[in-house]
């Protein structure tokens, strides 16, 4: 059995055999077919899939922008629900900060519930003066400094990491008829908030330029922490992802969203995911 193989069998193996505590199962025995960390049962999550960080989000976005909606997982305070948007099923469901944290959703959704275009929502920092703060940005290729691409491909490969072409064109398209700008580009996935990539002598700064300078001058347009794990994933699995994201912060100018500026600069990208995902 090689590694896939042995991720698919324990993911499978969790959701038939052991009991999950979480708020629908704890003390009993758990339906037929569910995961570790969603604990919902096969058929209450759609194939099409939001996903924002922010458990608060999920929430607001199901109420906000779904009908009929059912919270499916509140494990951990990951929420999850299951709603309509113009007569079709979508489900939302929050994936916590990081890469780590996201593949755990990412796996389940995928493995366990058939999950097939799945688009992130998300903030990120602007770090290019051709980003301003609260624009909408959809990541066309994400670029890492974390690991997990080379646990896939070992030395061998740098492999490029890139939306769904099908997804991309249909979100750009939906932003120009919605009359919301969106810019499209590369960004950073990192795996540290709080590093020291904007100074001289940080970690891959050479005395002379930091290394978000070179980032920048390569046209990276912001920083997030997810997006790699969701292109890898979608690529591994043959299933369609986009990740688009609102400006919530700015590494140059140092300004910041307010809580409020946040929420409404993210409708428009919510509204841009959403007719996305139903096409
Ligand atoms: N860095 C990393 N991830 C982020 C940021 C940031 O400044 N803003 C939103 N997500």
């Amino acid at each position: 059995m090689n590694r896939r193989e042995f991720l698919k069998f324990a993911a499978f193996t969790a959701a038939n055999f052991i009991l999950i505590p979480n708020s629908h199962t704890f003390g009993k025995e758990p339906d037929s077919m569910s995961s570790i960390h969603i604990g919902a049962k096969v058929g209450e999550i759609a194939e099409r899939v939001l996903l924002p960080g922010d458990p608060v989000r999920a929430k607001n976005i199901a109420e906000n922008f779904l009908t009929n909606v059912h919270q499916y997982t509140a494990i951990r305070n990951i929420f999850g629900f299951t709603g309509t948007y113009k007569g079709e099923k979508v489900s939302v469901q929050a994936t916590g900060m990081g890469i780590p944290s996201i593949s755990i959703y990412l796996h389940e959704l995928i493995h366990v519930y058939g999950a097939k275009k799945l688009i992130r929502v998300g903030t990120c920092g602007g770090m290019n003066e051709k980003l301003h703060l609260r624009d909408v940005l959809i990541a066309q290729g994400s670029s890492t400094d974390s690991s997990i691409v080379k646990q896939t491909f070992g030395d061998a490969v740098n492999f490029s990491l890139l939306a769904d072409f099908d997804l991309l064109r249909k979100a750009v398209n939906v932003a120009e008829r919605l009359k919301l700008p969106v810019k499209v580009g590369n960004v950073i996935c990192t795996d540290l908030f709080y590093n020291d990539y904007d100074d001289i002598n940080g970690t891959f700064g050479d005395g002379k330029n930091t290394f978000n300078d070179k980032l920048r001058r390569h046209g990276i347009l912001a920083v997030e922490m997810e997006s790699a794990a969701l292109y890898l994933t979608a690529a591994a699995e043959n299933v369609q992802a986009l990740a688009i994201f609102t400006v919530s912060d700015h590494l140059l100018t140092k300004e910041f969203c307010t809580a409020e500026e946040r929420q409404s600069s993210f409708n428009d990208m919510i509204k841009i995911a959403l007719e996305t995902i139903i096409q």
